[in-house]
């Protein structure tokens, strides 16, 4: 399913699957989040059918986007997790999930962390470094148990992303050297409350090509192999998640080219796979509907202040983030490219209410015109929209709605004013 089959317009204006977008800001107010069920079903099957050769288990990367609503649709389709805090194991957790399939990432995993996880018989933690590895031995030791393990290899792969989502390069705070990773396996052995049961790799998110990735497994078939001859029974492959995501236009590719690269390699290891991938599954299921305030003209600009801001999507003011931005009412052809000039359209910036110059969505874009109470659509919100959005400025939660054909469901409430301070004093 693509993005435009998810979010299309008909009939002058957009829908969700089978809703039209305007009645759900209608009935559950501005900003709201909207997603489409149907679309991050569809990406997440189509990392099954790639890899399925593998065995492997798609952990959906919980930190992409959280909402419970979410994560039991993806458990009920047979997805696993990838966790990276109690919280997000918990949430996991109440949305029915077999943990026994749960990954678990993340460089400073506290000791209560580690026991809920161990209590979990979690598949996995993502061993980031030595003392991390000790806590975790230790932590099994009291309870009686072994915890399994994989160590993160830092593979010094140049993922060629954004400066601030790039992992595994050298001097990263990311995993391990192959050195001291060989170090560590060693140590494992010797410890009966350890078990390394795999190797983990994540090099960034997103990568835009698959190259990285074919560099990386050869990286982890060296350590495998160096690995099984030191005697340890190796059989996961975790290569963490980084798969591209269209926001422009179709420059991401499919999965099934990434597992043209990755599954001949682990098969030849003869491994199962663990991938974590978030961003491509609910990256563009789903959008954030905002309602035109005021137009001003100033300093020679058009500006559009829409109520959603870098509170509710904080990805342009933190990371330059492309987002496609058009109006929800909208009868004609959608340019091809949406950031480049349409004769006869003004450019505009789309910012929000928050006191900040970042808080924008679109900057000098070709818009068609719009006025107060018209709505606008900022797609391709799904992957760390909601679940990095905060109460900035006081600005309470917004709504989120599952839309799954003409089916509407509210997934989180609109925060209300009293639900924002409730646990301050
Ligand atoms: N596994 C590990 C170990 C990770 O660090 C991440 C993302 C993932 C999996 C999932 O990657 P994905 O498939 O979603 O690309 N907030 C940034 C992205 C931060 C990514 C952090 N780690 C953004 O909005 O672009």
């Amino acid at each position: 399913m693509s993005l435009m089959e998810a979010f299309n317009y008909k009939n002058g204006q957009l829908y969700c699957e089978d809703v039209p977008v305007a009645e759900i800001a209608a009935k559950y107010g501005t900003p709201v989040w909207i997603y489409s069920e149907n679309k991050f079903l569809s990406e997440f099957k189509a990392i099954q059918d790639a890899f399925k050769e593998t065995d492997p288990v798609i952990c959906y990367s919980v930190k992409a986007n959280s909402n419970l609503g979410v994560l039991k649709s993806m458990n009920t389709a047979g997805s696993s997790f990838d966790v990276v805090s109690g919280g997000e194991l918990y949430r996991v957790e109440k949305a029915g999930a077999d943990t026994t399939r749960v990954v678990f990432a993340g460089v400073g995993k506290t000791d209560d962390e580690i026991r809920y996880a161990l209590k979990c018989k979690i598949l996995m933690f993502n061993v980031e470094s030595e003392a991390e590895l000790d806590a975790i031995s230790r932590i099994a030791a009291e309870m009686g148990v072994v915890g399994p393990v994989a160590l993160r290899l830092n593979p010094d792969v140049d993922g060629k992303t954004h400066a601030k989502t790039t992992t595994g390069k050298k001097g990263n705070k990311f995993g391990m050297d192959i050195e001291r990773h060989n170090e560590l396996a060693a140590k494992v052995l010797k410890d009966p409350h350890l078990k390394l049961i795999g190797i983990h790799l994540h090099i960034g998110s997103p990568i835009m090509t698959v190259d990285p990735y074919a560099q990386a497994v050869a990286k982890a078939a060296e350590v495998i192999n160096h690995l099984r001859s030191q005697g340890h029974e190796i059989n996961w492959v975790n290569l963490g998640g980084g798969f591209g995501l269209s926001y422009r236009g179709s420059e991401a590719p499919p999965a099934s080219e990434y597992a043209k690269v990755i599954v001949p390699a682990i098969k030849a290891l003869g491994c199962r796979l663990a991938l974590e991938p978030g961003r491509s599954i609910i990256g563009n299921a789903c959008v954030l509907i905002s309602e035109v305030i005021y137009t001003k003209r100033e300093g020679g600009k058009l500006f559009y202040i829409q109520d959603g801001g870098m509170n509710d999507l904080v990805r342009p003011a933190m990371y330059d983030s492309f987002h496609k931005v058009w109006p929800v009412k909208f009868d004609g052809d959608l340019p091809k490219d949406f950031e480049a000039e349409i004769p006869g359209l003004q450019p505009a910036d789309v910012v929000g209410p928050i006191c900040e110059s970042s808080d924008y969505f679109a900057k000098g874009r070709y818009l068609p015109e719009m006025n107060r109470g018209d709505l606008m659509c900022i797609f391709s919100a799904g992957a760390y929209g909601s679940t990095m959005s905060s109460t900035y400025n006081s600005r309470p939660r917004v709504a989120e709605i599952l839309v799954n054909g003409s089916d509407v469901k509210v997934i989180r409430k609109r925060e209300t004013y009293e639900e924002m301070i409730a646990l301050e004093m």
